[in-house]
C-alpha cells in the first residue's frame, strides 16, 4: 500500500502501467498479483493463445461513427468489458476497492466486487456505477445467504458464482514468500481474519481451505437461485459440456475463465475453449471471457470468437498500484482507446458487427 497518489507519467499501453506498478508495490504483493499456479504454464499460455488469434478485418464500411457500448445483464456498459473480481485490493493501494469501483463507474463499465473484498460490499457498491457481486461457495451457508441478501440490498445487478476454486491452486511464489496479509487488509465481508504468516505457505491458501466448500456442485445452483432475484452468472467454465448444462439449467451468463492461470496449471487457455463454449451455449445466454486480456485488440479477438464481453483482471490492479484511482482510469482509458481504434480498423461501426467478424488461429 502506498500513501497518496504519486503523479503518474503518461502511459500508452497496459504494459507501461505494469512497469510503474512493479516499482511501486512490494515484491510479495507483486508476486501475489502477477503469479500463477505451478510452473505458470497456463498463465503464459493464455497470452500466447490470444496472440495467435488473427482477426479478418472488413473493408468499405462507414466507421465515421463507432459505438463501443453494449448491454450486460440489463444495464448499459460503455465497453464490452467489466473489471474482474479480485480479492484484497487494499493490499495494493489504500484506496482499495472503492477507488477501482469509482474509476470503473466513471468509465461506464461494471465492477465485480469479490467475496474477499477488503472493503464492505455496501461501500464498494456505493461508488455509483454498475456493480456485480462475486460469490465464493463457503462452508458456512448462513454467511452465503447473508452475502446474497447484502449484495441485492446494496444494489448489485448480478451474482457471479466462481466455480474454479474448490481449493486454491499451488501458487509457488506465495508459498515461497510465506505470503500473509498486513493488519489493515481483511476479508471484511466474512470472518474478517485470515490468520498469521506461516513460513513456506500462503495464508490465502490456508484461509481458502478453511472457509471454502469444495463440495459445490450443480444442485447448489438451485439453492442460490432460491436466495436471489439477481441474474446468476457462472465463472470458471472451460468445458463445452459444462457450458451446455449451465445454459440448460437457465443460468444468465457464463464466464470462460481459467482464473488467469492461478488455478489448474495446464488448464486450456480460455480463448482456446471459447469457440466450443459459444457453440454449446448457442445464444441462450451471454458468454464472457477472461484470462490474459491486456489490450483492446484482445477484446476484439474475443468478440470475433463469439464472446459478448470480457473481464479484465491484472491490468486494473497495475493501474491501482501505479496511481490509485487515477491509475485505474488510465488503464481503462487505454483499453477504450485501443478497442475503439481496433473496432474501426476492423470495419465495425459497433460491437454487434465485431461479433460477426471472422477470426482464425495462426
Ligand atoms: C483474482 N481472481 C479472482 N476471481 C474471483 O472469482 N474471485 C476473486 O476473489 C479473485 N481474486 C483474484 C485476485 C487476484 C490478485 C487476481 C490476479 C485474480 C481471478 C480474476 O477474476 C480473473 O479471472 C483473472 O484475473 C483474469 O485473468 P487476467 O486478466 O488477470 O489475466
Ligand atoms: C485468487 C483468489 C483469492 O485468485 O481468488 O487469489
Amino acid at each position: 500500500m502506498r500513501d497518496g497518489d504519486a503523479s503518474m507519467p503518461p502511459v500508452w499501453s497496459t504494459a507501461d502501467v505494469a512497469r510503474l506498478a512493479a516499482e511501486r508495490v512490494t515484491p510479495d504483493v507483486w508476486d501475489y498479483i502477477a503469479g500463477g499456479s505451478g510452473e505458470e504454464v497456463t498463465l503464459a499460455a493464455n497470452r500466447a493463445a490470444l496472440d495467435r488469434v488473427a482477426v479478418v478485418p472488413r473493408g468499405l464500411v462507414d466507421v465515421s461513427a463507432c459505438d463501443t457500448g453494449v448491454e450486460l445483464f440489463g444495464a448499459r456498459s460503455a465497453l464490452p468489458l467489466a473489471v474482474a473480481p479480485m480479492a484484497y485490493q487494499r493490499l495494493i493501494h489504500e484506496g482499495g476497492e472503492s477507488a477501482v469501483a469509482s474509476a470503473a463507474a466513471a468509465a461506464g463499465v461494471p465492477y465485480v466486487v469479490s467475496t474477499l473484498s477488503s472493503e464492505p460490499i455496501e461501500d464498494v457498491a456505493g461508488a455509483g456505477g454498475t456493480t456485480w457481486f462475486q460469490l465464493y461457495w463457503l462452508r458456512d451457508r448462513a454467511v452465503v445467504a447473508d452475502l446474497l441478501r447484502r449484495a441485492e440490498d446494496a444494489g448489485c445487478r448480478a451474482v457471479v458464482l466462481t466455480v474454479d476454486v474448490p481449493v486454491l491452486g499451488r501458487r509457488l511464489r506465495d508459498m515461497r514468500n510465506g505470503f500473509a496479509l498486513p493488519s489493515w487488509v481483511k476479508p471484511v465481508n466474512t470472518d474478517g481474519d485470515v490468520g498469521e504468516r506461516v513460513p513456506g505457505d500462503s495464508v490465502i491458501a490456508r484461509h481458502t481451505s478453511a472457509v471454502f466448500d469444495p463440495s459445490l456442485s450443480w444442485r447448489d445452483l438451485e439453492w442460490i437461485r432460491a436466495r436471489t432475484r439477481l441474474p446468476l452468472v457462472v465463472k470458471g467454465i472451460l468445458d463445452a459440456g459444462d457450458a451446455k448444462r449451465a445454459a440448460d439449467v437457465g443460468v444468465d451468463g457464463v464466464v470462460v475463465s481459467n482464473h488467469g492461470g492461478r488455478q489448474l496449471d495446464g488448464a486450456v487457455p480460455s480463448v482456446v475453449a471459447l469457440p466450443e463454449v459459444v457453440a454449446a451455449v448457442d445464444g441462450r445466454c451471454p458468454v464472457l471471457l477472461d484470462s490474459g486480456v491486456r489490450n483492446g485488440v484482445d477484446v476484439l479477438r474475443a468478440l470475433a470468437l463469439g464472446a459478448t464481453a470480457v473481464l479484465v483482471g491484472r491490468p486494473v490492479l497495475w493501474g491501482l498500484g501505479a496511481g490509485g484511482e487515477g491509475g485505474v482510469t488510465a488503464v481503462l482509458d487505454v483499453l477504450r482507446d485501443e478497442f475503439e481504434t481496433a473496432l474501426r480498423l476492423a470495419g465495425c461501426p459497433d460491437v454487434a458487427a465485431a461479433r460477426r467478424l471472422t477470426a482464425t488461429t495462426v
